[in-house]
Parts: C-alpha cells; sequence; structure tokens
C-alpha cells in the first residue's frame, strides 16, 4: 500500500467526528488501485459494505463493477473506488450537510496523494459535492468538466439504474468515452 495512504486510512479508521461512527460496523475508506489515474467516487456506504469495510461490494456494485469491466475498467487493475462520506447512515438514507461537511477532508487527502487525471462522480450527491452544488445529474451526466490538471465527471448511480434499467445504455456510454480520455491521457 501505498505509505502515505496507509497511514491516512489508519487515522480515518479512528475517526468519530460525526454521529455516524456510533452507528457504524466498518469505515469504509477506499479500494483498488491506489496508483490509478481514475478513481470513482461514490456517495456513501450501505449495508454490505458498512459490514465488509468495502465500497460498491452490494447490488448497486456489482451492476457497476459489471459495466466498468464491459469498457475494460477495473478496480482490480486501472481504478480507484472511494466515497464522499466514509460511513454508512443507518436506513441507507442521504448523509447530511454535516456529516459530508465532517467527512470530507479525508477524500480530499486521498484526492491528494493519488493525484488522479479523472475523477468519476457516481451519482448527483457525489457530482453535487464534488463538481458543482447546481450539478444536475439527468442533464450533465457524462460530460467533462476541466478542474486544473483534472477531469471531472459523473455517471448515474448504479442503485437508479436497478431502478430504472434504461438508464444504462446512456452510463455504458458515459464509461466508454472515461475510457477512451483514459486511453489518451495514459497515452501522453
Ligand atoms: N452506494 C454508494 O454510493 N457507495 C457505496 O459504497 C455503495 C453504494
Amino acid at each position: 500500500m501505498n505509505e502515505k495512504l496507509a497511514v491516512l486510512k489508519n487515522e480515518c479508521l479512528k475517526c468519530e467526528a460525526c454521529p455516524l461512527s456510533k452507528t457504524r460496523t466498518n469505515v469504509v475508506f477506499g479500494d483498488g488501485n491506489e496508483n490509478a489515474k481514475i478513481v470513482f467516487i461514490g456517495e456513501a456506504p450501505g449495508a454490505n459494505e458498512d459490514l465488509q469495510g468495502v465500497p460498491f461490494v452490494g447490488r448497486s456494485g456489482k451492476l457497476l463493477d459489471e459495466m466498468c469491466e464491459s469498457v475494460g475498467l477495473s478496480r482490480k487493475t486501472n481504478i480507484y473506488i472511494a466515497n464522499t462520506v466514509k460511513c454508512r447512515p443507518p436506513e441507507n438514507r442521504d448523509p447530511s450537510l454535516d456529516e459530508q461537511r465532517l467527512c470530507a477532508h479525508w477524500l480530499k487527502s486521498q484526492l491528494e496523494i493519488m493525484r488522479p487525471r479523472i475523477i468519476v462522480c457516481v451519482g448527483r450527491i457525489a457530482a453535487q459535492e464534488v463538481i458543482g452544488k447546481n450539478f444536475s445529474i439527468s442533464r450533465q451526466h457524462g460530460e467533462f468538466f476541466r478542474h486544473g490538471k483534472m477531469i471531472l465527471t459523473a455517471v448515474y448511480h448504479p442503485a437508479a439504474i436497478l431502478r430504472n434499467i434504461n438508464l444504462k445504455p446512456d452510463t455504458v456510454e458515459d464509461l466508454k468515452k472515461i475510457k477512451l480520455l483514459y486511453d489518451k491521457i495514459t497515452s501522453e
């Protein structure tokens, strides 16, 4: 493991800054290739993630893995996945603004250490935190936004796709575009 990331993870596992620390089973720090040029950012862990301490391992996660792998992206090789909030909100409610605010520095530090070239927000909550508070996932998914040396983008959350399978083709198209950008960046 990357030394700096390991130190950060150790600190994060001990975090008690917000009430979610009282109800969590595990802190869900992140998973995948720590040297990845692409980082996917979800919202917050659900029940399965809380139990295993790994992001996106439930039904949504399996769908995300399957769609990513269909375009050549995988946490086993070239991507890293983390969440904006590291502990599970009870009953899978949305994380509160306070919880998001108190947790944000962990993700910020992860990104400062990893310095990815592409950030893919998974779903509206992550996109509004990372790209901008007025971000519209239905109108702006798949668009690229330059932020310094990074490109920010967003795709539909796999939980939304499980509720409405018609969103899947658009998401696979967005992921194909992201893979093409990744190929371009890594060949520079
Ligand atoms: N949904 C998310 O946004 N993150 C997870 O880790 C799991 C489900």
